[in-house]
């Protein structure tokens, strides 16, 4: 369908062509001696119009009623010129074949549904076009992302989902539990290797093969220790919080893209993500009457704004402290609707003022052994940031609830499908 109504002529120029087209049915609208069907075949989010009547072969399907919509059909016929008024040609057909039925109960009816009810079936929201356009934009955005960077000398690094590291120290991480029969001592099905038991209290943080494990938080000390080899690296993954936040832009599970940039400080830092963010949304688009509108009414209000310098207390472990002792070099860029897209800092390089720090919050300074080594060996002024894919996807599509803005969302409400 994007071949034939995609084009400048919206396919007056493939007129007399003879095609087949496989999809599933958006619409139907039976009259007494012909029968239209939308047809939806994925390739773009218009349909295409196929008009049948008893001419063609295995129209009797349509008369017994056995297709309805959400069924998936392969049609045959020709490109035509179209009578109505909302798509100049269709699809007249001349062989129609049911697929696969579609039970009555179908939830996607052409009357709109809302985003809650669409929520509650996630594996049948893709056939909307709202989600359908939805899932568009995030490919692009993802692939504009690794665009960006790779164009930009970046190398793109795998950071671990099983850690046992919390990068944001604030106690956010969900814990990993081997279920596998066997792996403890007494254990001979897989329920008793259910973690162990201690005093009547289970044990869940001792529990990968005996350490413990957790769901990354954020892949920025590991990215760290790229950048420290190899210059300018990215992650682009998963990342998890064990956040009972049920609000419009929290996940449990969420994407970051996160890069590091070696010999940098805080402004690099800035740069960086103003560039990043102006490459995937802005760059090469002519204005619209909605953009001009948008500059010159609300300009400046409406725009990404960066906070810098933030007091150290309220900020992670690893931030680069200032020279007033009192702030580190900490930057978010917030957006309109949405606030916080970006979290980013400057890193703290010297050995001696990040021991301090660990040793300040109490923190475990045996468990960030590796990462101190980073201070130990060539050190350098490095800088980063992490940036929420979801929250990017909101920002583009104007999406209001982060929900929509992933094709499964992890919740404290739901971790269905
Ligand atoms: O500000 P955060 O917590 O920063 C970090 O994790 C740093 N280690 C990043 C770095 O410097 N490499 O998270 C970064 C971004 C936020 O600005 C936000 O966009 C997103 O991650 N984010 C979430 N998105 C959806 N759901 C959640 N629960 C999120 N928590 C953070
Ligand atoms: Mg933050």
């Amino acid at each position: 369908v994007a071949d034939v109504k995609g084009g400048p002529d919206q396919g007056l120029d493939k007129l007399g062509q003879s095609l087949v087209i496989t999809g599933w049915v958006r619409t139907l609208r039976v009259q007494s001696s012909v029968t239209f069907v939308e047809i939806n075949d994925g390739s773009c989010l218009s349909n295409m119009q196929c008009v049948m009547d008893s001419g063609a072969e295995g129209y009797d399907q349509v008369e017994s009623g056995s297709i309805t919509t959400g069924a998936s059909i392969w049609v045959q016929g020709v490109v035509v010129e179209s009578q109505g008024s909302k798509q100049k040609v269709e699809l007249k057909v001349n062989k129609i074949v049911l697929v696969g039925k579609s039970d009555p109960s179908f939830p996607i009816q052409k009357k709109r549904a809302s985003r809650e009810f669409l929520r509650t079936k996630a594996h049948l929201r893709p056939r909307t076009n709202t989600f359908g356009a939805v899932a568009r934009v995030r490919n692009a955005l993802a692939y504009a992302t690794h665009k960006f960077f790779q164009e930009n000398g970046f190398i793109w690094v795998a950071s671990p989902i099983i850690t046992a590291s919390d990068c944001e120290g604030a106690g956010e991480q969900f814990c990993v539990t081997t279920l596998i029969p066997n792996s403890h001592e007494t254990a001979d099905s897989p329920v008793d290797a259910i973690p162990k038991v201690n005093n009547g209290l289970i044990d869940w943080s001792q529990d990968f093969f005996g350490k413990p494990a957790f769901l990354t938080v954020s892949g920025q000390l590991n990215a760290e220790t790229y950048a420290t080899a190899l210059s300018d690296v990215y992650t682009f993954g998963p990342t998890f919080r064990a956040e009972n936040s049920n609000t419009s832009r929290h996940l449990a599970e969420f994407w970051m893209i996160e890069p590091e940039l070696a010999f940098a400080d805080l402004n690099d830092d800035m740069a960086c993500a103003t560039a990043y963010l102006q490459s995937v949304v802005k760059w090469g688009c002519d204005l619209q009457s909605e953009h001009e509108r948008y500059i010159t009414e609300e300009a400046f209000g409406g725009c990404p704004v960066i906070i810098r310098d933030y007091p150290k207390d309220i900020k992670a472990f690893y931030m680069r402290q200032n020279d007033d002792g009192r702030t580190v070099a900490a930057m978010d860029m917030l957006v309109p609707k949405i606030g916080e897209l970006i979290g980013g800092s400057q890193r703290e390089e010297r050995l001696e003022y990040l021991e301090a720090r660990l040793d300040d919050l109490k923190l475990n300074k045996d468990a960030y052994w590796w990462y101190l080594d980073l201070r130990r060996y060539g050190s350098v002024p490095h800088a980063g940031f992490g940036l929420g894919f979801e929250r990017l996807v909101q920002f583009a599509t104007g999406m209001d609830n982060i929900r929509d803005a992933i094709p499964f969302p992890r919740t404290p409400a739901s971790a269905e499908f």
